[in-house]
Order: structure tokens, then C-alpha cells, then sequence
């Protein structure tokens, strides 16, 4: 499916106000596009009990959930500034559950896919009892 990185660069710049980052005054914004054609998104959520923060991809992901599940597609996820970031390691994990070793990544450096940002992924299908994630509700 045709990806419109620009668009998930307004949706996720536009999540930059919305981050909770009075700690680290780094806050972070990120957009997908879900294999239905949706875009979900999320902001980084500080703690005052700093190991507790979320990553603003820790929000994707939940809201992907929460309106209704499906497959990522592609990711963009932004500083202050709108410069592209680059999904810290523990991320890159979590978007590999929700999306795959196709998913696509806008990174720094240009668009790369998800096996080559998080190459020999541990993932799902390594577990001997793996749901099946084509028919997981
Ligand atoms: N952060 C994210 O939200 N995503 C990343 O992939 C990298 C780091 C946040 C966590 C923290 O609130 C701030 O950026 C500074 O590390």
C-alpha cells in the first residue's frame, strides 16, 4: 500500500505538544499507518519517578489497540524540531511485535525496514505456544 510519509510527519509533529516531557524537556512524537489505511499515534509520557517513563512508541501502540488492532505499516516518529528520531532499541522491539520485519521506518538516515534497524529479532514466532497473529482478534 502507497505510504504518504508526509502526512504521518504532520500527524506525528503534531503529537509534540501534546508529550508530557517536563523532565527531560525532550518530548517526542510518532505516527503510523495501520495496515487499514488508519494512522494512530503517540507521545512520549514522563514520570517523577524517571525509570517509569513511556516512549512516545509505547503510546502508538496502545492506541493501535485500542482503536482496534491491525498491522503497522510504517512509522515516523519526530523531535521538537520535526527532525526524524530514530526508535530507541527497547521501541524498535515493540514495533516489531505490531508490525513485522517489513515494517517500514523513517529514519535519520532515510527509510529502512524493521529487519534492518533490529536485525535477528526475537519475536513471536519463537515461542512454542505463538498466537497466530492473522486471526488474533
Ligand atoms: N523517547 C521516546 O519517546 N522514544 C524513543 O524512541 C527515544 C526516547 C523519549 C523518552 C524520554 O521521554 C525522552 O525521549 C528522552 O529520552
Amino acid at each position: 500500500m502507497t505510504i504518504d510519509w508526509e502526512q504521518l510527519h504532520i500527524a506525528a509533529f503534531g503529537m509534540i505538544e501534546k508529550a508530557y516531557a517536563p523532565y527531560s524537556n525532550f518530548p517526542v512524537g510518532v505516527a503510523a499507518l495501520v495496515d487499514d489505511g488508519r494512522i494512530v499515534v503517540g507521545c512520549n509520557v514522563e514520570n517523577a519517578s524517571y525509570g517509569l517513563t513511556l516512549c512516545a512508541e509505547c503510546g502508538l501502540v496502545s492506541s493501535l489497540l485500542a482503536s482496534g488492532g491491525g498491522r503497522l505499516v510504517a512509522v515516523y516518529c519526530v523531535d521538537a524540531k520535526g527532525d526524524a528520531l530514530m526508535p530507541c532499541g527497547r521501541c524498535r522491539q515493540l514495533l516489531f511485535e505490531h508490525g513485522g520485519p517489513q515494517l517500514q521506518v523513517y529514519m535519520p538516515t532515510g527509510i529502512q525496514s524493521m529487519s534492518e534497524i533490529l536485525p535477528g529479532a526475537f519475536g513471536p514466532e519463537r515461542l512454542p505456544r505463538s498466537v497466530n497473529l492473522e486471526s488474533s482478534p
